[in-house]
């Protein structure tokens, strides 16, 4: 791979991808230990989990949700307010890696305020102090990545607070089995099979290149299309959006028809999984087909993890390398994020 290719990567996004299996591995032993200190064991679910969290401290909960069986529902929420059914029958986990995010402080106030919250995941922050002070179980997590680049931590903590919860049960298990889809695809990575020696998330990267990236999912995949929106957002700095079969069938499908008229530069990222039900992967058959003629470059990624858990983080961890080639390819550190830096600050640092 090109030296200055990797120059660009002054704090190291590729080493923080490249560590995901690690962290997850690592995260579940100290955080399932910390979990049993900090949480109170519950022996029948909640009504319900509310995961409380913005940006790279929300998508856990999206991971969770579409990974484990649970005993309940799992709902995210991503803003400044919890659903008003809430109550003490729910259990309602707030996220926030710096502990200052304004959305999820204010769920934390009003979910303590209709029956508490169950646990706090935080590296500190106006939210670990708050929770510390209410004397709600803080689960700490390490303080010094982006907070997107702490997915795995992140996620393997959330898993440890819900099988306390016992809103999941064997989470070591699936927490393990995401570190082997995470592993594969970082293998591939540092020894790429192909002639070039490039990796193939680089390759592909290059096609995606200057393009807008359109990227569809459908059941669990579709809370990793997300993750790739955000990514190529954040990491790329460049616009990307997402959306999930077969609800676009009914819609979006139909945008494709004239979209080569408004000048843009399409590319279509599809992700599957052997989960992924028959007649949807007929629908995107079908999609595609019809709308080949808008994208300038067309993908479909299949999963070849053997569990669904191992599926979701193959996928989302090559589409972490993707968006930080799309920052590299033209010269960008993929690390930093001045303009959300801004907008907070320009809130008020909230
Ligand atoms: C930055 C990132 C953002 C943040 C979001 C919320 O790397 O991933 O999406 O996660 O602005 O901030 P935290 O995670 O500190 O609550």
């Amino acid at each position: 791979m090109a030296t200055t290719l990797v120059n660009s990567d002054r704090a190291d996004m590729l080493g923080a991808i490249g560590s995901l299996p690690r962290q997850l591995r690592d995260t579940w032993q100290n955080a399932s230990r910390a979990a049993a200190e900090a949480i109170a064991a519950r022996t029948d679910a909640p009504r319900s989990l509310v995961l409380c969290g913005m940006g790279g401290s929300g998508v856990g909960g999206d991971l969770l949700a579409a990974t484990f069986a649970s005993r309940c529902p799992v709902v995210p929420v991503k803003g400044y307010d919890v659903p008003s059914w809430v109550s003490t029958d729910d259990a309602v986990v707030c996220v926030s890696y710096s502990g200052n995010t304004s959305e999820t402080l204010s769920c934390f106030g009003q979910a303590q305020s209709r029956g508490g919250v169950a646990a706090v995941i935080t590296s500190g922050g106006q939210l670990g102090e708050r929770a510390d002070a209410a004397g709600v179980p803080v689960l700490t997590v390490p303080a010094g990545y982006q907070p997107r680049a702490a997915v795995g931590v992140l996620y393997a903590t959330l898993a440890a607070a819900a099988q306390r919860l016992a809103v999941v049960s064997d989470a070591a298990s699936v927490v393990e089995l995401a570190a082997a889809g995470a592993q594969r695809v970082v293998d591939a990575h540092e020894s790429p099979a192909d002639d070039a020696g490039e990796p193939p998330a680089l390759a592909m990267a290059r096609t995606l290149q200057d393009r807008i990236v359109i990227v569809y999912g459908a059941g669990a995949s579709t809370a990793v299309a997300h993750r790739w929106k955000a990514q190529i957002n954040e990491n790329g700095k460049v616009p990307a959006f997402a959306a999930d079969y077969p609800e676009l069938d009914h819609n979006e499908l139909v945008g494709w028809q004239y979209a080569r008229e408004s000048g843009g530069r399409w590319a279509l990222v599809e992700l599957v999984m052997a989960e992924t039900r028959p007649e949807l992967v007929e629908r995107m058959d079908i999609t595609s087909e019809l709308s080949a003629d808008a994208f300038d470059a067309l993908h479909r990624l299949e999963a070849r993890s053997d569990s669904l858990p191992g599926c979701v983080f193959e996928l989302l961890t090559f589409g972490d390398y993707v968006s930080t080639y799309l920052a590299l390819l033209r010269g960008i550190d993929p690390s930093p994020v001045e303009r959300i830096i801004e907008l907070k600050e320009r809130l008020g640092g909230r």
